[in-house]
């Protein structure tokens, strides 16, 4: 148990059928997989399945999207890092693959075909409802247990991610585990905390920056990114035509009046950059708040950046999520790497999933970092205080049903 949520180790699998739901959701270019780093996070969960029949269920993009396609390449990518073959059926439910499932040997594993080609699977409906599904009610004959090591994918109400809770004894898998444990040291640990938050997109920053401060969990938040630049015009800074069109671009319906009363309520916890990197005939400049002249803001100042990086040392948990500036371009890297290096050297540093995450690889950082969580919208949702659907079901049915259930029964013990 972890906060009262079943783990693997509140079941008995060896020798079981077991539909695991993972997320493997990837950057694919020309067919490619860019990024394998989801995939080698549920390498310990389906290793210690090693003695079950395993099924796993996986999603790859959205329908509509270029890089929405089959699981195909992504069952090869498993079977090389698992060092044995992890069979990939192009169904979901057909007979052909319920046939298969029913013949599975010990130690086998399938994977079936990106569960969003079928139309129900992302529906945001409650876990009964999906226990009604098409999906569900084909598949669930086969199998003893249901897995979620989907941390990810935990904020969405999907069929293959709730549908089986209500109607198979359910627990999270190792990586739920380690990405729930992190989450709480950034959220409950008593050490001083601070939050450095940025990124382009701004909705989910506030949401975030809110409960952190409402709720006293950090001593600072540190600004930076588009939300840095928005919280100084809030304060009554010029920030030039340019870039207040990108804020209001990236806004996302946040009111002005709402977040300027944040920040006066918070204005001594909420840290905002000094300076600021400029670009100037396609060159990056540094200038003061001061010398600035509308020019384009691409990343936070130096000595913005020095000055986080000094403040993160004094912190005993460090939580970044979202970029400094435009760090795919070189010139515009210095505030986000400055920032991650400085984060190293807190007690205990945590990336979320996204651009941080992917900068702190480029920068050759990662093995520096204490966690970094291999989720986007699930870590800010569980940053911003927000029950995940998900784990919250696999919580509730093990207390009313599973516990019940499997205490009088051999799925157990
Ligand atoms: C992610 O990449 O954040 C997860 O795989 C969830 O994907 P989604 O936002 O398309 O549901």
């Amino acid at each position: 148990m972890i906060n009262d949520i079943p783990t693997l180790d509140d079941v008995r699998v060896d020798n079981k059928s077991i539909v695991m739901r993972i997320d493997i959701n990837a950057p694919i270019v020309d067919s490619k997989i860019l990024d394998f780093t989801r995939f080698e996070s549920h390498i310990p969960t389906i290793k210690e399945l090693e003695d079950a029949k395993l099924v796993l269920l996986a999603h790859q993009s959205r329908p509509g999207r270029k890089d929405f396609t089959t699981l195909e390449e992504h069952a090869k990518v498993l079977s090389k890092l698992l060092g044995k073959e992890v069979e990939y059926l192009d169904e979901i439910f057909s007979s052909r693959v319920q046939e298969k499932i029913k013949n599975m040997k010990n130690g086998e594993i399938i994977l079936l075909e990106n569960v969003r080609f079928y139309s129900e699977e992302q529906l945001e409906r409650t876990p009964e409802e999906h226990a009604e599904s098409h999906l569900v009610k084909k598949l669930k004959k086969y199998f003893d247990i249901f897995v979620n090591d989907a941390f990810s994918s935990s904020h969405r109400s999907h069929a293959s991610i709730v549908g089986f809770v209500p109607v198979l004894p359910s627990v999270v898998g190792r990586l739920v585990e380690k990405e729930v444990a992190a989450l709480n040291v950034a959220l409950k640990s008593d050490g001083r905390k601070l939050f450095i938050l940025g990124g382009a997109k701004m909705k989910d920053p506030v949401k975030v920056m809110k409960n952190v401060l409402e709720n006293g969990i950090a001593e600072k938040v540190a600004l930076t990114g588009v939300l840095a630049n928005y919280f100084l015009k809030l304060k009554g800074f010029d920030i030039g035509k340019e870039n207040e069109k990108v804020v209001e671009e990236n806004k996302e319906g946040l009111k002005d009046e709402e977040m300027k009363k944040l920040f006066e309520k918070y204005r001594e916890k909420i840290v905002l950059p000094v300076d600021l990197g400029v670009e100037k005939e396609g060159k990056r400049i540094d200038v003061t708040l001061e010398k600035f002249k509308g020019e384009v803001i691409k990343d936070i100042g130096i000595e913005t950046a020095k000055l986080y990086a000094e403040l993160a040392k004094e912190y005993d948990v460090v939580v970044v999520k979202g970029v400094a500036g435009v760090f795919e371009d070189q010139k515009f890297a210095i505030g986000t790497h400055e920032i991650l290096k400085g984060v190293t050297k807190s007690k205990f540093s945590i990336v979320g999933g996204g651009h941080a995450a992917s900068a702190a690889e480029l920068f050759g950082l990662s093995n520096k970092i204490g966690y970094i969580s291999t989720a986007g919208g699930a870590c800010i949702s569980y940053l911003s205080g927000e029950k995940l659907p998900a784990i919250e079901a696999i919580k509730d049915y093990w207390k009313k049903k599973w516990n019940v259930v499997l205490r009088n029964n051999s799925a157990r013990s």
